[in-house]
């Protein structure tokens, strides 16, 4: 129910019942975008991401030089520049994509020419010493402000590296990739935990040659890319949403057509196992070497248990868990987070966001550095949610609040709109009330 455009009220529910098709991965979108424009050749892409994040990667893009139309809302055709971007007079705005400037700093660094990336306030607060620091040691000519955007890129040709990310980072990975792309020689990431590894797959399905071991990748420079078709599956982060609002009802069903299911993505898939939902996966394919499903969820008459999200596991489900997070309290023994530290530098500070949110609700949750201790059996009252403009805490809070007692109110609602626009429609489609 929309009340001012910023605000949104979102109702208790009964149960969570339906079948969806999603809409495009985001990081798979962003990939796509950024390789089907730098290759030679026409690329079309179909659901690609209807997040405003993929649409400034596809408007940096085309400020680039590549041609790009969106034949319908969620079909794209790009016309690739073939290996040479043409250098922008204007800054390319990355809005509020983190993904967008990192992996673009990569793929601008070695071209020749002077570009300036920027954001908004929130991107112009995350840190970029992390894309600085490989890219310097490639020989790139590259200035931040104070460590953060606006960023100032001189292009030059680089040399190879071999790199070992410090913080686990498929963003930072992604960068070195695409600037090794362009530079002769090996170029090498290697990362102590396996981050999503859409960048490699892409990167092949664009008609790169990569190798890859347990723990690093590496690509021999210049490659050219050529043009192909590609279906971007459904956004796994997004489905994560809906997911855990099923988890929450007993009782509940629903069904995802076409979800991304990648396994450096899906973990989120076991998290909810463990805490004693029933999911079944059908129907699984591969495009473009995603690896693509029907996910089926229903939730145990005796509600959900307890589980730890830590190590590993707290990394590769960085993005679900605010969402995990924000049902915690209807499990019976509760949520424990650590090894989390990175969701402090995301769109906002994650972990502050949901414990202020869960507090206002009138749940306890420990607050730690680098996770949060949320015990089960709670009961919820609506409450006015602050997501600070933060796409994933609109939404977390927006699934906590279907099982709170009474309205929540959710301020910055239309934030959902960076990575989910269709997020409340699709939401009132399947919460039966
Ligand atoms: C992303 C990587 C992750 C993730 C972000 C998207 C990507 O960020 O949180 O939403 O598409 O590569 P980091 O690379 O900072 O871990």
């Amino acid at each position: 129910m929309p009340t001012a455009a910023e605000e949104r009220i979102v109702r208790p529910a009964r149960n969570i019942l339906g079948s969806l098709r999603l809409p495009g991965d985001k990081s798979i979108s962003h990939r796509y975008a950024m390789l089907a424009a730098f290759a030679e050749g026409t690329s079309h892409i179909t659901n690609f991401s209807t997040g405003a994040d993929c649409a400034s990667t596809l408007d940096c893009m085309a400020a680039l030089g590549a041609r790009i139309s969106r034949t319908n809302e969620n079909a794209v055709e790009i016309s690739g520049v073939a290996g040479h971007v043409t250098p922008s007079d204007q800054p390319l705005d990355c809005g509020n994509s983190g993904s967008t400037m990192r992996m673009l700093s990569g793929l601008l660094t070695p071209q020749q020419g002077s570009f300036t990336l920027t954001g908004d306030a929130s991107l112009s607060r995350r840190p970029m010493e992390r894309i600085r620091k490989p890219l310097e040691a490639m020989g790139a000519k590259l200035t931040l402000t104070e460590g953060h955007a606006p960023l100032r890129i001189e292009g030059s040709p680089l040399r190879h590296i071999d790199f070992t990310t410090p913080v686990p980072s498929a963003q930072v990975k992604t960068c070195i990739l695409l600037a090794g792309l362009q530079t002769a020689g090996t170029t090498t990431v290697r990362e102590a935990l396996r981050t999503r590894d859409h960048s490699e797959l892409a990167l092949r399905a664009f008609g790169a040659t990569l190798t890859r071991s347990i723990d690093s990748v590496s690509i021999t420079g210049p490659q050219a890319l050529h043009a192909v078709d590609a279906a971007v599956p459904g956004d796994i982060s997004s489905a994560a949403f809906f997911l855990c609002a099923a988890a929450i009802f007993p009782g509940s069903g629903l069904v995802l057509d076409s979800l991304g299911l990648n396994p450096t993505r899906a973990t989120l898939l076991d998290v909810l196992t463990a805490l004693g939902a029933h999911i079944a996966v059908l129907n699984l394919e591969e495009k473009n070497a995603e690896l693509v499903g029907t996910v089926q969820i229903t939730s145990p008459p005796q509600g959900l248990g307890s589980t730890e999200v830590s190590g590993p596991l707290a990394a590769q489900l960085i993005d679900e868990l605010p969402v995990l997070a924000a049902i915690a309290p209807y499990t019976s023994g509760g949520i424990r987070i650590r090894d989390a530290k990175e969701l402090r530098v995301k769109e906002s500070d994650r972990i502050s966001l949901v414990v202020n949110n869960l507090r206002a609700m009138g749940a306890e949750v420990a607050e730690f550095e680098d996770g949060l201790d949320v015990p089960g059996g709670q009961t919820l009252h609506g409450a006015t949610i602050d997501s600070g403009d933060d796409h994933r805490i609109a939404m977390a809070f927006s699934i906590a609040a279907l099982r709170a007692q009474g309205e929540t109110l959710i301020q910055g609602a239309e934030s959902a709109a960076i990575s989910f626009p269709e997020f409340f429609d699709l939401l009132d489609l399947i919460a039966e009330r």
